[in-house]
């Protein structure tokens, strides 16, 4: 196929040939430069513990390697190292672990799934039974736990099972489009597209060389094709960044919301439980929607009363806080209230409670905007508007 043929190449169209003798080449030279320049230390790739890697593969669903491996991977495995430890676990302890991560609906599931293979005694996660099972079984069990796609199932397989399947993460997907020329792929002939370049000979090196490759090499802009192990193979090395075609920016959009700081007389604070998607199994202060009188990531019966008695109105304002999540910004203006000592409801914490309850990112400013006011202090700068994590 010649290289105009190639960049027609869309999501509907049937994928290019690669001929046996092309994609052996391919693999001997991934292969190659994979031993010679691979992230072989991540610590993830010097094990065969499928717990260990299920959870490097949750972890880095939506977080960076340097991010994983400075601040979440080791702690979270001296607190829960086997599947029977997290299973174990309280909600909270779990949440903890993963405060800061963000996305912390992945912990829910992590927690949820290792439940599920404990309380089955399924041998998905044992390092002793492999052999006990087959390759179909290890797939199907895996895809029937929470938060375990198509990727992550096959991440596990091949890297703790050496099962000859393909992976599709980020940087895999950028690196199969453009090997085929694909400009606007769908995930069906990106999976298409990632089986068809598999060497099922060494599917632990051939994907873990992959997302090198992305990584190191067929970066999203400024590819470096002249030391690309692929390039003889590649059908979009002449523009390689026109594949796949940029996406468009989506502007996200900007809610307002009041964000209510409640502190009784002997010091303790209003927590409210959350229960939405975003933000479930943390605490956090109530807030309450700018926009529109709806509860907005808290517990609706907290909500309810606030919206009642608008207390809110009369407290002191403390500042602004904000935070970037994946579909939207929030900016919170904080309110501080004295209430009299409070009743022994559940919902009131001291300092002590609260350093050992999981907290989002932007409950974590709220708090420090309220110690700084305390104290005098001044609201640290901003760093940088890149996303945080939540
Ligand atoms: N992202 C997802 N899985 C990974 C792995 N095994 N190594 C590096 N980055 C990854």
């Amino acid at each position: 196929m010649n290289e105009s043929m190639a960049q027609r190449t869309n999501s509907n169209a049937a994928l290019p040939q690669i001929k046996p003798a092309e994609l052996r080449k391919f693999h001997a030279a991934l292969d190659t430069w994979y031993k010679a320049h691979g992230r072989h230390d991540l610590p993830w790739r010097q094990t065969d513990d499928p717990y260990r890697i299920w959870l490097s593969e949750v972890m880095l669903q939506q977080t960076q390697v340097a991010t994983v491996l400075a601040r979440f991977y080791h702690p979270f495995l001296a607190k829960f190292p086997t599947v029977e430890a997290l299973a174990a676990a309280p909600r909270e302890a779990v949440m903890k672990a993963w405060e800061g991560l963000g996305y912390y609906r992945r912990a829910g599931n992590l927690h949820e799934a290792a439940k599920k293979v404990v309380s089955l005694q399924s041998p998905v996660f044992s390092k002793n039974v492999k052999t006990l099972m087959t390759d179909d079984w290890r797939l199907a069990t895996l895809l029937s736990l929470p938060g375990i796609g198509r990727n992550t199932a096959h991440a596990i397989a091949a890297f703790a099972y050496h099962q000859p399947v393909a992976i599709l993460e980020a940087n895999v997907k950028r690196v199969v489009a453009r090997i085929l020329a694909l400009e606007a792929p769908s995930e069906k002939a990106l999976w298409a597209g990632t089986e068809a370049l598999l060497n099922s000979d060494a599917p632990f090196d051939y994907n873990q060389a992959m997302m090198d490759l992305g990584s190191l090499i067929c970066t999203p802009k400024h590819p470096r094709c002249d030391a690309c192990p692929a390039r003889s193979i590649c059908r979009g090395k002449a523009a390689p960044e026109l594949y796949p075609a940029p996406k468009a920016k989506k502007r996200v959009p900007t809610r307002e919301v009041i964000i209510l700081v409640r502190e009784d007389a002997n010091g303790r604070l209003f927590l409210a439980a959350r229960d939405a998607a975003l933000l479930g199994g943390l605490y956090g202060f109530p807030q309450i929607n700018r926009q529109s009188p709806v509860a907005s990531h808290q517990q609706k019966r907290s909500t309810e009363t606030l919206l009642a008695t608008d207390d809110w109105r009369l407290a002191t304002p403390l500042g602004t806080v904000t935070h970037v999540y994946s579909h939207f910004k929030l900016i919170g203006t904080v309110m501080h209230e004295r209430v009299p000592a409070a009743t022994n409801s559940p919902d009131w914490y001291s300092r002590e409670q609260i350093a050992v309850l999981p907290l989002s990112a932007l409950d974590h400013k709220v708090l420090a905007l309220v110690e700084n006011s305390h104290t005098g202090k001044k609201k640290p700068r901003k760093r940088s508007g890149l996303r945080q994590p939540d």
